[in-house]
């Protein structure tokens, strides 16, 4: 366990946003708490803004939990722990989020398709990403146990670190926590986990796993709607589910499975998501409908967004730099990130239903 010196040391390395000062020089540290593995963290009353202070918990937390012997890391703000947004009006943000059964994690949004191939993984990876572009912090968390694709997509081989208590850290890469059954396993090995296994390990993802403070955990959930999806979508406490589709009518019987899945386990779908809604040419910028469009909206279901099928999200994905970080400002980025937005929107809807679901 570090000392308080220790801690206050690490504590220097976070900069105040904007400024060259580290928020220790600044005197926004307080007292420091010290017991069993937990450090938490007072911080002094500020006028920060409210995302300013977000932000600063995610660095404390990610800063601290790194540090051997801690196994939790608290961050208390004045006024904020019990209606942490309150002052801040037009930008409050709805305060009925409960806690789930993963500590630290505010929500949780599963991303399935009802087969295979329809670009989950690419809009799970990119979907994390541009929530986390929105200011979020954001965890991934790969149950894709059989066909791990995050690790490639991420572009990271690293190995979780070990943590006390049999616990690991996730992989920290594009500012985004990560953890995938890929990181435990090499290319060559079969994968041929039975059910009980997979939801073992899945479980062992939520629960032993130091996620630090999430705003969001966004699951790639397996493909299919088979009894390895099912019963993920049931285990895992999930506050919202996300249906990728292509427009052929085929995907689209598909998709009513998936939507049949999160409703069995009465998980409120947030949304469609469109993938390979249309072609457009990278020479000319024509667009083709190669697989027909806008067969989400036949769903009745809110459609999140449209991503059309662009060779640059492929090779994002197999290069390892997802398309939102390697062109921000492509079209399709700009895409991700409304529909992250749409997601944030249609899930802070949820939460002041209280949790209503919405089918
Ligand atoms: N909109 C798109 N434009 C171009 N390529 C895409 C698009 N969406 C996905 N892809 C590519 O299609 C392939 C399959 O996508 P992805 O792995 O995301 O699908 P998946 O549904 O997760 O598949 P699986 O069922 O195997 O998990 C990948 O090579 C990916 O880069
Ligand atoms: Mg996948």
């Amino acid at each position: 366990m570090p000392s308080e010196a220790d801690i206050r040391a690490q504590l220097k390395q976070i900069a105040y946003p904007g400024s060259k000062h580290d928020i220790v020089t600044l005197g926004l540290v307080g007292d420091i708490g010290l017991k069993d593995g937990t450090v938490v963290v007072h911080l002094r009353t500020t006028n920060a803004q409210e995302q300013v202070l977000q932000h600063l918990r995610a660095r404390i937390v990610a800063t601290l939990s790194a540090a051997a012997g801690v196994d939790q890391v608290h961050v208390h703000i004045p006024g904020q722990q019990e209606q942490p947004h309150a002052q801040h009006g037009a930008q409050a943000r709805p305060q009925m989020k409960e806690p789930t059964v993963v500590p630290g994690v505010q929500r949780i949004i599963a991303v399935a398709s009802g087969k295979g191939g329809v670009g989950k993984s690419t809009v799970a990876v990119n979907l994390s990403l541009a929530l986390g572009a929105l200011g979020k912090t954001v965890g991934l968390l790969d149950a894709d146990v059989y066909g791990p694709s995050v690790p490639l997509m991420m572009g990271t081989q690293a190995r979780p670190r070990p943590a006390h208590n049999k616990k690991i850290y996730p992989v920290e890469q594009y500012g985004i926590s990560l953890i995938s059954m890929g990181f435990f396993v090499d290319d060559t090995s079969p994968v041929i986990w039975r059910g009980p296994i997979v939801m073992g390990i899945v479980r062992q993802f939520l629960r032993d796993v130091i996620w630090g403070e999430l705003e969001y955990l966004v699951v790639d959930l397996p493909p299919g709607t088979g009894d390895i999806a099912l019963t993920l979508a049931q285990e895992v406490p999930l506050n919202g589910g996300v249906v990728v589709t292509t427009p052929q009518d085929v995907a689209l019987l598909d998709v009513r499975r998936g939507i049949a899945m999160f409703r069995q386990v009465q998980v409120p779908i947030l949304g469609v998501i469109e993938n390979m809604s249309r072609y457009i040419c990278p020479e000319c910028h024509h667009q083709e409908e190669i697989f027909g469009r806008g067969g989400a909206k036949k769903t009745g279901l809110p459609v999140l967004g449209e991503v059309p099928l662009v060779e640059d999200i492929r090779l994002g994905g197999d290069r390892g730099k997802p398309l939102i970080l390697a062109e921000p400002e492509h079209p399709v980025s700009q895409e991700f990130r409304a529909i992250a937005q749409r997601v944030m929107e249609a899930d802070d809807l949820n939460v002041q239903r209280q949790g209503q679901p919405v089918h």
